[in-house]
């Protein structure tokens, strides 16, 4: 079967600063929540470190190189706030700022754009010192680092994504399986008030600098949860709840429909923690935006009486190898929901989407990565039925360029189209590089 995307479809890949970098205590980087997190005993798969990653500070030259093998229009990146001002607030890391400024200029030398995200999860770690998130001034600590960024990047990027999924700071603050490592729901809520604040700040500070040719958005993934027994009403309610209350509502309803949804609101006022908010807030929240970054992975089926089983999916990467768990037709209705229900009229990006395997298959099983070919596939299916349907997805990006630090499972789970061995940090391309080479000719 051969199907033919829009000439003008953007074709990328994306990283994340914390999970490729590494040098996380050269040239002045500060330390972040990860670099803390991560030292705590048992909170990341096999005791795994950050601080090296893939080297990509050292290596940024063999990157840009796979780009270009790759053939991307354009490639997702993110800055880290503590390699640029290392305390989080004050003096600039001038080291930090000129290594970006190298990356921006290789990618503009390649013909290859920049969508870069101002946030993906590496709060400085003096500012989490200081309550993080939880703590209203974390408004005016974001708009410095924004006002950094876009003075020095400004029009070099092609698209600015104020946050990356959100919900990492809930994972961080109430479940404690992300950086900081809290278990506080009450605070957690409070400080996702006030990320949505950042971000609604930050695209005002955008929009003062009147760039002709950026565009600004942000990125929120969703995982829908579907009833698993489609007339079981615990099911469908806890599906519901899911996500309304722990999941895509918490952020899509106040940045497109204003306010948090009855749903949450009561929820947070039967629970005691209905945040602090200021007069105009959700004014504040919900700023017209240039592009929406919807990262895709699975859809989840809930079923009340086996919880554990999605706990398990989730926590696995939430999609992994021909699993009849995966869902790549749930990209759809997921695209059809934006539009309808949160009327989200201005173009979509795939931010994201791919699979990971596990280190523990062998790097042989890794190269020859079938399952995420077929997976990818199958998604690109899904995503030219919604184009037919007429909604506006401009853009698809893999995740991810090469394998990296994924988070609390470490090194194990590798989402890469290159296969990265950490001892040499050499980097090799697996079979799905050669076929997304090809997808995207
Ligand atoms: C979500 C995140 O944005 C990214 O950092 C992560 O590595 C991938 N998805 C895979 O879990």
């Amino acid at each position: 079967m051969q199907i033919e995307f829009p000439k003008n479809f953007t074709w990328g890949v994306a990283t994340a600063a914390a999970q490729i970098e590494g040098a996380a205590f050269e040239d002045g980087r500060g330390a972040s929540i990860w670099d803390g997190f991560s030292r705590l005993p048992g909170k990341i798969r096999n005791g795994n470190l950050p601080d090296i990653a893939c080297d990509s500070y050292h290596l940024v030259e063999r990157d840009v190189e796979m780009l270009k093998e790759l053939g991307v229009d354009s490639y997702r990146f993110s800055f880290s706030w503590s390699r640029i001002i290392p305390e989080g607030t004050g003096k600039i890391n001038e080291k930090g700022i000129a290594y970006y400024k190298k990356l921006l200029a290789l990618l503009k030398e390649n013909g290859i754009r920049a969508n870069a995200t101002m946030y993906h999860w590496d709060l400085p770690y003096a500012l989490q010192m200081k309550g993080g998130f939880g703590n209203r001034e974390v408004i005016d600590w974001f708009c410095g680092y924004a006002t950094v960024l876009l003075d020095c990047f400004g029009e070099d990027v092609d698209m600015w994504a104020t946050f990356n999924e959100p919900i990492a700071t809930y994972v961080g603050y109430a479940q404690g399986f992300f950086a900081p490592g809290l278990r506080d729901e009450k605070y957690a809520r409070q400080a996702l008030h006030h990320l949505l604040l950042c971000h609604g700040e930050a695209v005002k500070l955008f929009r003062k600098h009147r760039f002709e040719n950026s565009k600004i958005g942000i990125v929120v993934d969703v995982w829908k949860h579907y009833p698993a027994r489609e007339d079981n009403d615990e099911d469908k309610a806890m599906a519901m709840e899911n996500n309304e209350i722990r999941g895509y509502g918490m952020f899509l309803h106040p940045l497109f429909l204003g306010g948090y949804s009855k749903m949450l609101t009561d929820y947070f006022e039967s629970n005691r923690m209905t945040p602090l908010m200021q007069e105009g807030d959700f004014d504040t929240i919900c700023q017209p935006l240039d592009f929406y970054g919807l990262n895709f992975y699975n859809g989840l089926y809930d079923n009340a009486d086996n919880v554990r089983e999605i706990e398990k999916i989730r926590k696995s990467g939430g999609n992994y190898q021909d699993r009849p768990e995966n869902h790549p037709e749930a990209l759809k209705d997921v695209l059809r929901m934006l539009v309808e229900k949160y009327h989200v009229n201005i173009p979509i990006y795939i931010t994201e989407n791919g699979m990971p395997f596990e280190d523990a298959d062998g790097k042989e099983a890794n190269l020859d990565d079938q399952a995420r070919i077929r997976y990818v596939k199958d998604v690109l299916i899904w995503l030219h039925k919604a184009l037919e349907e007429g909604i506006d997805v401009k853009g698809y990006y893999l995740w991810s360029l090469l394998d990296n630090f994924e988070w609390s499972a470490g090194y194990a789970a590798r989402y890469g189209l290159y296969y990265t061995d950490y001892a040499s940090l050499e980097r090799i391309p697996k079979m799905s590089a050669k076929w997304y080479a090809q997808v995207i000719r």
